[in-house]
């Protein structure tokens, strides 16, 4: 079988690193990939978001299966094109991707179906909202509508914070179209849990649940990121709130979802918040996490394609979706200045001895060399019997991979670690 992968992250590299492992696989295609998976996959450079040009390819080298990973082609409708020329897919369509593309539709759906989320309240323009700032009780949070690179969540402290949120997102369009409407919502308070879930509409089955570390520096401190790292499972997800998050939030979501004409096919990504009322949504994705798919697919022990093949044909109730009890950790190492800016272009060196899993986002091949290209470079992901084990392993193996100005949160999983005691 030959498969397509549109994406070029750390994401991206562990969903071919896992689909690889099925024997009727014969080639995968990255759409562009990156440098750092040109061993597992032959990297095409078609853009994400260049959805005829990802069609295009597809029915050129006669793809049998696509998976589209990011969120932007998904909510481009990059199935539904691939699905209109024959080419079966993985991930939802572009009506179901709204779940994660409209903060307003999400918000909508889970109170029209009482699905338990934080209160909140819709804007349309800049002048009502700043008057509802005048007396909304702090902290509290205000959301840009549409997709923002994952900045467009502004947790304010101060009126004054709340209103300039609220300026920058609405008259200042620092987020473009995404910011014509905002929500504000009740500031909620407790661990968060990410848990990605299979779905094809009838079926949900949620995979090990996972903790992310979104802060830049260490103590959850600086600015926020794609994730500075993550573990699995999270241990603040207990048996008991897994249970109630099934009953009161996956299948009525799957179910809301259907009942809008929007069924969600793909991996569903719930943001939870365990609150001292049980958990609650804090955000949807419409797609894999980055970087909880460097820590849940290791731990996949069920055949990767398999499930997504059934999912999209919708009898995921057939096959069989089974998960290691071992532990993960994962540790992004990134270019020092990530967010905001960074320098490039540095070689990547792994010693003989690295005795890990590497999932590369940011480099690219030059003259054979392999060079820094992005914010987040790679993921080091080790798997030990105990939390610990994989925290500690994690880290032997991040001192083995060396670039220029690297940089790394150096308390991922401890957090986890206190919780477990
Ligand atoms: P999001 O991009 O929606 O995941 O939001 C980014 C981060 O902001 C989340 O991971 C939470 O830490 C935080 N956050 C979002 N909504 C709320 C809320 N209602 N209360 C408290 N924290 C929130
Ligand atoms: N790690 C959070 C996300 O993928 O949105």
């Amino acid at each position: 079988m030959k498969i397509m992968v549109v994406g070029g992250g750390g994401r991206e590299h562990a969903i071919i690193k896992k689909i690889k492992e099925n024997k009727n696989v014969e080639k995968i295609y990255a759409l562009p990939g990156n440098g750092g998976m040109a061993d597992d996959a032959e990297c095409v450079n078609i853009g994400a978001k260049d959805i005829d040009a990802i069609v295009s390819f597809a029915l050129e080298n006669k793809i049998d299966f696509a998976v589209v990973a990011p969120d932007d082609p998904l909510v481009l409708g990059a199935v539904d094109a691939l699905n209109e020329k024959g080419i079966p897919a993985f991930g939802p369509k572009a009506s179901a991707a709204a779940i994660e593309g409209s903060k307003v539709f999400s918000k909508n759906l889970m109170k029209k179906y009482s699905i338990p989320t934080a209160q909140y309240e819709v804007f349309e323009d800049a002048r009502s909202a700043l008057e509802y700032i005048e007396s909304v009780k702090l902290p509290t949070v205000i959301k840009a509508d549409g997709l923002a690179l994952g900045k467009g969540v502004i947790i304010a402290t101060t009126r004054e914070e709340a209103k300039n949120a609220i300026i920058s997102m609405m008259e200042d369009k620092v987020f473009g179209n995404s910011g014509s409407r905002v929500v504000i919502e009740e500031f909620l308070t407790g661990p968060e849990v990410s848990v990605l879930a299979f779905t094809d509409g009838k079926t949900l089955v949620p995979m090990v649940s996972s903790m992310d570390h979104k802060r830049a520096h260490d103590n959850d401190e600086g600015l926020n990121t794609g994730g500075m790292g993550t573990v699995a499972p999270n241990p603040c997800y207990t048996p008991a709130h897994a249970e109630r998050a099934m009953k009161e939030i996956f299948i009525p979501t799957m179910n809301a979802m259907n009942a809008e004409g929007r069924t969600f096919k793909g991996c569903l990504y719930f943001g939870l918040m365990i609150t001292p009322d049980g958990p609650k949504v804090i955000e949807y994705n419409c797609r894999f996490g980055d970087p909880e798919t460097q820590v849940v697919l290791p731990l996949l022990e069920s055949d990767l394609l398999e499930i997504m093949m059934a999912v999209a044909d919708e009898r995921l109730a057939d096959v069989e979706v089974k998960f290691s009890d071992k532990h993960a950790c994962c540790v992004i190492m990134a270019s020092e200045g990530y967010p905001t800016s960074y320098e490039k272009g540095f070689e990547i060196s792994v010693d003989d001895d690295f005795g890990a899993e590497l999932f590369v986002a940011g480099a690219k091949l030059e003259n054979g060399k392999l060079l820094t290209s992005g914010g987040r470079v790679l993921g080091v992901t080790a798997i030990g019997d105990t939390l610990y084990d994989a925290i500690q392993k994690s880290y032997e193996n991040v001192d083995k991979v060396h670039f220029g100005n690297a940089f790394f949160r150096k308390d991922i999983g401890l957090r986890a670690l206190k919780a477990e005691r």
